[in-house]
């Protein structure tokens, strides 16, 4: 490696041991290659003597033969092989690079500034403490910078440095520097940005970046290392509020039961009287923990707490201090930035991880989304790719949290794919909503399984599911009609029939399908607690929804029934005209044709209509109810 310290080569263990003590800035640079993105990091990396003798051989070499800056380093060439491969969306990870000086390390997320990379943004911008946000001095503000630093001051990242590059293009110019400053303060007092920095510099010749330039002696401020190596920065708030979402519950035996973690907030002592949220109980810490006894433990270490009392918590609680913890809810006002393919469906249910705790979540309404160049609100019913929106989110159970602003850790969650597992979108939480804590369960006396058993009968769910004209309501008609005859209690929720009445307002388009499954499964889950056995007959071509519908009722109690048929069969019986039509364009989103239908992977029956008559299905289906016990009376 390059020379970095005298003490490398003198006392290895000195300066380890100074490296170790060293404070850490995590920080994000926000601009396009165009901007002088690149040649800044390389600049910084050079300059700060931690570039590897093999690639700085090869960087004089190749600077030669291809650089853009003649007999000079190109110090883009550092980073812009990377970059290229990113910008052509080869790879869209975040490139984290490490260097460090003398008084501080630092670790820099290089993400691209494309507009279609805004998730690899939020994800460089989540960690970082500061972020460089490069403006080309010969360009001005541009809607990249606007959007960089809307971006910007929602991840709330407080210290920006307004990096003016290129200074050397527009002749070192204080005009031109304060025009550009005049731009970006009167559009950045909407954001809340708190300390912005504008340095004037060429990242290419090395003016301001870590010697001041003679060429400006107008400008009497920081070099931008300078300004990276002394600016404060409130290392995970060691005097707010103390937070510990517990990871897991530490029993190794029976005298001994701790719970450990990362200290989101705050500081610890043995002796602080602490609340586990969202339970609220109360009780004393007894002792904090990293390899031995501590006497206190703050933000950002990983400790483990015993309490003075055996009291119940578990994984996902957060100990808190006692004085303000936590606020608890299932329903809160969120910004959402979406990260997937496949857009966001209000209604559908997904996993939302917020600190330790993982619950089903899904966004009851999307509000507005934001035009993240603009900042204007615009309307929208699903979210795509890159999009942010403000929207309601409710999970399942109430959880224990903090607003964002508050604190990134315990106020930030992510949303999961329950199918694929994919991480799909970043929230931040405003507040919770009132309406959630006004709302309570009412007990009733006569319960579900009671109304069942007056019937004689289990309640249950068989839930059809395949393309339209497969036969599902010609078979479940039947079937009803057979459970009928036998004295039993039913009901028929049929898709074209539900959407004559509750769904009239739903169309075709996939927003409008998870609303439609959404609603039908309430609503088979309330006939259910009627004690009736409920015949669904829906297309409800997504699995996720199907899931859903499935995980409302008891355990044991959904039947998924897959009536299969090819498209081709299908497609030739075409009994009501819509495939044709479809086909002609006359309809548009239609199963099997322009919207897809995912197939059940284990439906409890499947039947094959090109093998079975819809008799000898529905004799089958009643069978198996038979044989389950359905219906009969539970013992
Ligand atoms: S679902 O996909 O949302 O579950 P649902 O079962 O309610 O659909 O409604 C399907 C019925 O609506 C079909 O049997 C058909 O008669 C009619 N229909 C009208 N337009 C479409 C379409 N674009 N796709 C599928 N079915 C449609």
């Amino acid at each position: 490696m390059a020379h970095v310290s005298d003490l490398i080569a003198t006392d290895i263990g000195a300066y380890l041991k100074q490296h170790e003590t060293k404070g850490l800035l995590r920080f994000i640079t926000c601009g396009s290659v165009d901007d002088g993105k690149s040649t800044l990091i390389g600049r910084l990396l050079y300059d700060s003597k931690m570039i590897f003798e093999d690639q700085l051989a090869a960087l004089e070499a190749d600077s030669k033969k291809m650089g853009t800056q003649g007999q000079n380093i190109d110090f883009a060439l550092l980073v812009d092989g990377l970059a290229a491969e990113r910008e052509q969306g080869i790879t869209i990870d975040v490139a984290y690079r490490f260097f460090s000086t003398d008084k501080r390390k630092f670790i820099v997320a290089d993400t691209p500034g494309h507009e279609q990379y805004t998730r690899n943004m939020i994800t460089g911008a989540s960690t970082a403490d500061l972020a460089v946000i490069l403006i080309d001095a010969r360009r001005g503000v541009l809607t990249q910078t606007k959007r960089h630093s809307y971006l910007v001051s929602l991840i709330g990242i407080k210290n920006v440095v307004l990096a003016i590059n290129k200074m050397d293009l527009v002749n070192y110019s204080k005009d031109v520097f304060d025009r550009i400053l005049a731009d970006y303060a009167a559009f950045a007092s909407a954001l809340a940005i708190e300390h912005i920095v504008p340095i004037p510099m060429s990242a290419l010749l090395g003016d301001n970046i870590t010697e001041a330039s003679g060429n400006m002696p107008w400008y009497r401020g920081p070099t931008l290392m300078h300004h990276l190596e002394t600016i404060e920065v409130a290392q995970g708030s060691n005097t707010a509020p103390f937070r510990l979402p517990v990871q897991w519950v530490n029993r190794p035996n029976l005298d001994f039961r701790g719970f450990s973690g990362l200290v989101a907030a705050g500081t610890v002592h043995p002796g602080d009287l602490v609340k586990i949220m969202p339970s609220a109980r109360t009780s004393r810490v007894a002792r904090v923990l990293i390899d031995s006894d501590l006497p206190y433990a703050t933000a950002g270490q990983s400790v483990t707490v015993t309490l003075e009392d055996e009291i119940d918590c578990s994984r996902g609680d957060v100990i808190c201090g006692a004085e303000s913890p936590a606020e608890v809810s299932d329903q809160f006002e969120v910004t959402l930035i979406w990260m997937s393919d496949n857009p966001l469906l209000p209604g559908r249910t997904y996993l939302l991880k917020l600190g330790t705790k993982t619950v089903p979540a899904s966004v009851t309404a999307l509000k507005y989304k934001v035009n993240v160049n603009t900042l204007e609100h615009v309307p929208g019913k699903q979210l795509d790719l890159n999009e942010i929106a403000v929207c309601n989110v409710s999970v399942d159970q109430p959880v224990a949290f903090d607003s964002y602003e508050q604190n990134r850790d315990t106020g930030g969650f992510i949303l999961i794919d329950r199918i694929t597992n994919e991480t799909v979108g970043a929230g931040l939480i405003h507040f919770a909503l009132r309406r959630a804590q006004n709302i309570h369960w009412q007990a009733v006396d006569v319960t579900p399984v009671s109304r069942a058993e007056m019937k004689g009968q289990q309640a249950c769910v068989l839930w059809f599911t395949g393309l339209s004209g497969a036969g599902k309501s010609t078979i479940a008609n039947l079937v009803e009609k057979r459970l009928f005859a036998m004295g039993r209690h039913t009901t028929m929720l049929d898709g074209d029939n539900v959407r004559h009445g509750l769904n009239r307002d739903l169309g075709f388009t996939d927003t409008d399908r998870v609303e439609n499954i959404r609603r039908v499964a309430e609503v088979s889950k309330l006939m259910t607690d009627a004690g009736l056995i409920v015949l669904v007959s829906f297309i409800s071509p997504f699995r996720s929804e199907r899931r859903m519908a499935r995980e409302l009722v008891p355990s044991g109690k959904f039947l998924e029934v897959h009536v299969d048929a090819p498209l081709a069969v299908v497609e030739k019986r075409d009994p009501k005209g819509l495939y044709k039509k479809a086909r002609r364009g006359e309809i548009k989103h239609f199963t099997g044709i322009d919207s897809p239908y995912e197939a059940p992977e284990n439906p409890e029956l499947h039947i094959d209509t090109t093998k079975f008559t819809a008799e000898q299905a529905a004799e089958a289906i009643v069978e198996r109810l038979e044989s389950l016990g359905f219906l009969s009376r539970a013992l």
